[in-house]
């Protein structure tokens, strides 16, 4: 293989990647989070909604840390392009197959940013009857929010910056990575 094509042999050490959070830092978290969404919850059956791709990592740790009876679903939503994402118009990709009338719906969410994606999908579930309809996002950017999220279990607030890692994406690389980090370069190739 020549040395222009060769890839990086670790993808977690890169140096265009700077750790914003540790594993170490995030499973405390979520420990916490789950805690407090097993107490609030008790006795009930929430339906924990994860929304692909990117929570898929913060759900799956934070199901194992809730002690409760619960369901689970997932949907995928794409927001549309630029032109109209201002407009608050998301589309849904994948959506539940099964009716959530009377259910407690928690949605899980990798980042609130713009708020968007949330409000619009809030209001949709709410919509359908839902006997209530709350919020984990693992992380939140305040600074970049046009539309009001309410939030009720948040991991970390973060600067305005892309982050990576934990289920997060850049072009569809870097979800694996088993901390959160900040890209340096966006641009750089590596
Ligand atoms: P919102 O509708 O602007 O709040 O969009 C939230 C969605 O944008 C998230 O679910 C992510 O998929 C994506 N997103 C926003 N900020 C970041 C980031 O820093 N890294 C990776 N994905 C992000
Ligand atoms: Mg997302």
């Amino acid at each position: 293989m020549s040395a222009s094509t060769a890839l990086s042999p670790s993808e977690f050490t890169n140096d265009n990647l700077a750790v914003m959070f540790t594993a170490e830092q995030i499973q405390t978290r979520i420990s916490e989070l789950g805690a407090e969404i097993a107490r609030d919850y008790a006795g009930r059956d929430p339906l924990l909604l994860g929304v692909l791709k990117g929570a898929f990592i913060f759900l799956s740790d934070l199901m194992r840390v809730i002690d409760l009876r619960l369901g689970v679903e997932f949907m995928a939503i794409s927001s549309y392009g630029a032109s109209t994402r201002s407009s608050g118009e998301v589309k849904i990709v994948k959506d539940l197959d099964v009716p959530i009338e009377g259910r407690d719906i928690l949605i899980v969410e990798d980042i609130v940013d713009t708020g968007l994606t949330l409000s619009y999908l809030m209001a949709n579930l709410r919509s359908r009857g839902a006997s209530s309809v709350k919020l984990a996002a693992l992380l939140n950017k305040q600074e970049r929010r046009i539309r009001d999220v309410k939030i009720d279990y948040l991991g970390f607030t973060i600067p305005d910056a892309f982050v990576v890692g934990y289920g997060l994406d850049f072009a569809e690389r870097y979800r694996n990575l088993p901390y959160i980090g900040v890209v340096r370069d966006p641009h750089a190739e590596s």
